[in-house]
């Protein structure tokens, strides 16, 4: 396959690095219907898998048979009750998931087990866990009507999925549950990847659906909401959530709510979707998390790593001074960051000299991906504010290449004499640095 600009594939295989930090190691449950089968998109699919799974990722998929089972039954004329918008499994259609479900397992352990040379998935060396890891009861009787067969899930084998996660196994699941008596349930694949995703302490519960993720009432895309946020939409009456959104979003929440950290519903129609949402930081659907996507914190012992993944391209061009790592350890408490899902995206540090009551702002460096979004300034400002609790008077920074950026944000340029005694010993001549002082 021909790339159409190699210089837009380094800086795109450069962004992705932090995301590819932070990913690995982490439970992802990634949940679709039947029809991704049927459409021929799981070989897409497939090939995201695969990428995750060699970057770390433990893989727990779920897969869905609605359109399988609802194709099989239409053959047989036999007609399908619902109830509160949970098919009635009586001995027939239980007979008939139990097929399709079977069908589709060994379908996707092969698409998984390909590994063809000059195909993406060369080298693949995935192994594919299945087995009885969802307990289920029956859901009983709802509306004067006994849904016989159709179950919900009772109960995760946890431990049983970590140690097969442990191995580097892909977990896969599928819709159906087993009781303690040794009766099968067909239950909602939502139903169970919100439960093993609670279950595991999931990173991400992914649903890939028809739609490109839950709409407004204008029918734009919504592309974050918080629990809060969705459960407002999925009581408004005008609501123009449809499709697989209106039963995927409520287990979206709930999961987020119970200690899942980010629920997305993407396209299972858009080729690489999956990659775009997770690797790229606008997305391609509807992200739902429990808290802000950026946090302004200060910083920790371990964010050292990301700290220096932020600040070491910088030094390497002569923008930043050098900090070992030592160093960093010594000092990260005079750092802010900037958290992004998990990933440091900014940094700033602030150095006071109490006898001269000033402070310096150093260090001040926003990810290239997320620059000209207002970052610098907010870091810059926590930066003040930190400086004023501490009473100081005035703030000064050294710098090469941003003189303008901070003249715009109220510095001006003084002598070096202006500096404290300690920092002016210090100068260095060679750097050229100018220096700009902002009275607080
Ligand atoms: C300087 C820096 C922190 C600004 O971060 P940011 O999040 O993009 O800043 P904001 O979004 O608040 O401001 C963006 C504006 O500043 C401008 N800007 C960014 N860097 C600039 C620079 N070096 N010189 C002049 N203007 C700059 C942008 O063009 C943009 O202007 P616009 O809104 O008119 O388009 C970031 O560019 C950076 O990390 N630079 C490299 C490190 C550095 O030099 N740090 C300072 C020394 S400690």
């Amino acid at each position: 396959m021909a790339l159409a600009s190699p210089d837009k594939f380094v800086q795109w295989f450069r962004a992705a690095a932090p995301y590819i930090h932070a990913f690995r190691g982490r439970t992802f449950v990634i949940a679709f219907g039947g029809e991704a089968i049927s459409e021929g998109r799981f070989v897409g699919i497939n090939h995201d898998l695969n990428l995750l799974a060699a970057l770390g990722v433990r893989l727990v998929v779920v897969h869905g048979a609605r359109a399988q089972i609802d194709a099989k039954l239409k053959d047989l004329g036999h007609r399908t009750r619902y109830v509160q918008g949970l098919r009635v499994t009586d001995d027939v259609t239980l007979t008939v998931a139990k097929e399709a479900s079977g069908r589709l397992r060994v379908e996707i352990e092969a698409l998984l087990s390909m590994g063809l040379p000059g195909s993406p998935m060369a080298g693949a060396d995935i192994r594919v866990s299945s087995g009885n890891f969802v307990t289920a009861k029956p859901i009983g009787i709802l509306d004067g009507v006994d849904l016989q067969h159709t179950g919900e899930v009772r109960k995760i084998d946890v431990a049983a999925m970590r140690d097969r996660l442990n191995f580097g196994e892909l977990v896969l699941l599928s819709p159906l549950g087993y009781s303690a008596t040794g009766e099968i349930f067909n239950v909602a694949l939502e139903n169970i990847a919100e439960a093993a995703a609670v279950a595991l302490g999931a990173e991400k519960l992914i649903f890939m659906m028809d739609r490109p993720g839950a709409t407004n009432a204008r029918g734009g895309l919504l592309r974050e909401l918080t629990p809060l946020q969705a459960r407002k939409l999925l009581a408004r009456k005008d609501t123009t959530l449809d499709g697989d959104a209106k039963f995927y979003l409520p287990c979206a929440v709930r999961a987020c709510e119970q200690g899942v950290k980010r629920a997305h519903l993407i396209s299972r129609h858009a080729e690489g979707a999956l990659l775009q949402e997770l690797f790229t930081h606008q997305g391609v659907g509807t992200m739902i998390a429990p808290d802000p996507v950026e946090k302004l914190r200060d910083a920790k012992i371990n964010d050292i790593g990301g700290i220096l993944r932020l600040i070491e391209p910088l030094e390497a061009d002569g923008t930043l001074v050098k900090r070992s790592r030592d160093l960093l350890e010594m000092e990260v408490g005079r750092f802010a960051v900037l958290d992004h899902d998990g990933m440091i995206i900014g940094c700033a540090a602030l150095y006071p000299f109490s006898e001269e009551r000033a402070a310096e702002l150093a260090c001040l460096v926003v990810h290239p991906e997320f620059r000209g979004r207002d970052a610098g300034e907010r870091l810059l400002e926590a930066m003040e504010q930190r400086a004023r609790r501490q009473r100081l008077k005035k703030l000064f920074v050294l710098t090469t290449r941003a003189e303008h950026w901070f003249v715009e944000h109220g510095f001006a340029e003084v002598s070096v004499d202006e500096l404290p005694a300690q920092k002016r010993d210090m100068y260095n001549y060679q750097r050229r640095s100018v220096v700009l002082i902002k009275r607080l």
